[in-house]
């Protein structure tokens, strides 16, 4: 794993949207996995200013979202779907068609799920997986317990993880159980993940996960055995990591072939 700690949110955020685009303008066909939450904001306007003033061209990029909750149609204003139109889709060029989020409707959760994984697979496989991280240590909506090698299938939330999501629901009681989520081995299957994490109610899942044991009882752990995954913290989430000075040391003295431009 790489681990990138940066002052604040912003500059990371920055940071995290210059290595999407160096994905995308290096392929000619990208496949990027997408999350939601309050983590990616400041990426998401950061790659549409980029699509606006640098010509970040969309029109040959196939996405596919982590997760979506049971039962919100995709018009919800609490959707996944609602979020992603509003905060990135709408802004850029890429064509309706290659946009992929899970159906939160789908009548027959188990084949929508079989359907999902087979897409990603057609689309080529996920070059890189944009992600944010629970306080109790899941991503996309893995929850601890989640098996490692799970793939894309209906989940129940944690209370914790209810709590944390209220504010977009005005209230705990009307944030729904169930959630359709990519599982850990959909997500480990991607050529790249880039984890992001900001502020210090993250500080203690982002030591579990970079320097506690590899465990389902904290599912973004098993980054650790990523062939490639960078995590992208700042500051304040990164306070509670031991070796913290020598992630910085080794971010300060990348070879200039290995910086990211
Ligand atoms: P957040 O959520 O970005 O809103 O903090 C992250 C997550 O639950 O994965």
């Amino acid at each position: 794993m790489e681990i990138i700690i940066q002052p604040d949110d912003k500059t990371a955020s920055y940071l995290g949207a210059r290595i999407v685009a160096q994905v995308i303008r290096r392929r000619c066909e990208t496949v990027l996995g997408l999350a939601t939450g309050n983590t990616p904001l400041m990426l998401y306007k950061e790659l549409i200013r980029l699509h606006i003033e640098e010509e970040l061209d969309f029109r040959r990029v196939t996405t596919f979202n982590l997760d979506e909750y049971v039962g919100l149609a995709p018009s919800h204003p609490s959707s996944y779907n609602s979020f992603m139109w509003e905060n990135l889709f709408r802004h850029i060029d890429i064509p309706e068609h290659q946009i992929h989020i899970p159906d939160g409707l789908a009548p027959d959760i188990p084949a929508f799920c079989r359907q999902y994984e087979g897409a990603i697979k057609a689309a080529g496989g996920i070059d890189i997986q944009v992600l944010g991280i629970g306080t109790d240590g899941h991503i996309g909506f893995n929850e601890p317990s989640s098996s490692l090698t799970s793939r894309t299938r209906i989940k129940t939330l944690t209370r914790q993880t209810r709590k944390d999501n209220a504010p977009f629901f005005n209230g705990e009681e009307n944030v729904p159980d169930h959630v359709i989520t990519m599982g850990v081995g959909t997500i480990m299957d991607s050529r790249m993940c880039l984890l992001m994490a900001f502020g210090e109610k993250k500080a203690e899942a982002i030591a579990a996960m970079v320097e506690g044991p590899i465990t389902a009882s904290v599912p973004a752990s098993i980054l650790q055995v990523h062939p490639h995954a960078v995590v992208l913290a700042d500051e304040k989430a990164a306070s509670l990591l031991k070796r913290a000075d020598y992630y910085r040391w080794v971010y300060e003295n990348k070879p200039e072939w290995q910086k990211y431009k």
